[in-house]
């Protein structure tokens, strides 16, 4: 096989063999193709796209490039949430024991956050003593034990996935429809669930803030989930305002430690919700998942989670050591409260980072005092920095120039769930 050819197929609009792509992801991977020439077929593929079969093919490529776990000793439903990301999305500490407590056995390996939304390790390693590294088979035991497991990857599955996604990084080849889709579902696949509900985020604070952009995500996920025999849907949710009120890793563990005591922002719990009912039906379980929520069956499996992977729950949060408000520049109805502009503020305030092995600090955030809707007054704190470093405000306050908006009407309600995806 000659790479300078594969390259020139889909640089010239033609449809890859699946020969062809099934040598391009294996020569890539064991470093038998120069990253100049992958580049350049990646490059080719975003302007080019890749045609259903052709993307199937090159996801199965990517996906055999590693080990599929095997889930079938749990002697449960398994189901898996993934999120394309967004500010505040606290979303998964929730939902992992919310379907745990509801019969449904929840493998979430997932990842640290980079930008301006987080990882979900990275706020679970807020927790003093939580552990995201876990072996294969401590990762099964406490699977099959508790119901749910929150943790990091690791580097068996898809590895062909890691260094394209970090070529991609420096290349700029991450915005490809094909590319992002074949990218999240070889990972999920990988991880052996039996069924997958997507929440491919739409708004500002989106990772494609673009509606029709987020709904072919969507559709080609599905499609790729569903060729590879697990039951996908997806949800697209609101992402034009940060989700919760919390954004910032410790901030948000105790928001979500609000929800599965049954309070909590009524936005989260209902995201959440809707979620939990999407893996609940594809798992063939018909159990109403707000009932576990409000009478602590899904805190006490929280808690069981956190304590099997070293986690004290009842340890106290890291609190930053220093705050600033901003206060609301007239009287009105908040209309706006952009959730980009919050999430940059986190990560500059120290919540997120900008390279793969920067360090996160856990207590620093910020806090949304008010909420699109809310009745406000002038001069009323309307967000709360949270910070260890003083010289992190001034920037992170520049950040939230623009963000907000005044009104002396509410704005129009706009559904949180805008549409389901299905096959
Ligand atoms: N997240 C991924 O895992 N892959 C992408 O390509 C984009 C976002």
């Amino acid at each position: 096989m000659d790479v300078i050819d594969v390259i020139r197929t889909k640089r010239d609009g033609r449809v890859l063999s699946d020969e062809q792509i099934r040598w391009f992801i294996d020569a890539y991977t064991h470093d038998r193709v120069a990253a100049e020439q992958a580049s350049a077929l990646l490059m080719a593929i975003v302007w080019r796209g890749m045609e259903p079969d052709e993307l199937n093919v090159w996801t199965d490529a990517m996906l055999s490039s590693g080990e599929r776990l095997d889930l079938s000793s749990v002697g449960r439903p398994t189901a898996d949430k993934h999120s394309t990301g967004g500010v505040g999305d606290k979303v998964s500490l929730i939902l992992a024991p919310l379907v745990a407590a509801c019969g449904v056995a929840d493998p979430m390996l997932s990842g640290r956050g980079l930008g301006h939304t987080g990882g979900t390790l990275d706020k679970l390693e807020a927790i003093p003593g939580w552990r995201a590294e876990l072996a294969r088979d401590e990762m099964l035991r406490i699977l099959r034990e508790v119901g749910c497991v929150i943790c990091a990857a690791g580097g068996s599955l898809a590895p062909a996935d890691k260094k394209l996604y970090a070529l991609r990084d420096v290349t700029g080849t991450v915005e490809s429809i094909p590319l992002i889709a074949s990218s999240i579902m070889s990972k999920k696949i990988a991880e052996g669930t039996n069924a997958l509900v997507l929440d491919v985020k739409v708004g500002s604070g989106a990772f494609l803030p673009n509606p029709d952009s987020a709904r072919r995500l969507a559709e080609t996920m599905v499609e790729l989930g569903s060729a590879h025999g697990v039951k996908t849907t997806a949800l697209l949710t609101e992402m034009d305002t940060p989700l919760g009120r919390a954004a910032g890793n410790a901030l948000e563990v105790t928001e979500s430690l609000e929800c599965l005591k049954g309070g909590g922002p009524a936005d989260v719990r209902e995201v959440t919700l809707a979620l939990a009912r999407e893996m609940l039906s594809l798992a063939g379980v018909s159990v109403d998942p707000a009932a576990a929520l409000d009478d602590g069956r899904a805190l006490a499996k929280y808690e069981e989670m956190i304590r099997a992977q070293g986690g004290d729950p009842a340890a106290a949060m890291p609190e930053a050591s220093d705050r600033r408000t901003v206060p609301s520049p007239e009287t009105g109805y908040l209309q706006r409260l952009d959730a980009r502009s919050v999430g940059i503020a986190a990560w500059r305030l120290g919540a997120g980072r900008a390279r793969k092995e920067d360090p996160v600090d856990a207590a620093a955030g910020v806090v949304c005092l008010a909420k699109p809707g809310d009745e406000v007054h002038e001069g009323q704190p309307l967000l709360e920095l949270h910070a260890d470093e003083p010289g992190r405000f001034d920037r992170a306050l520049a950040a939230l120039e623009g963000a907000i908006a005044i009104a002396p009407e509410p704005p129009a309600a706009k559904p949180l769930v805008i549409e389901r995806i299905a096959e």
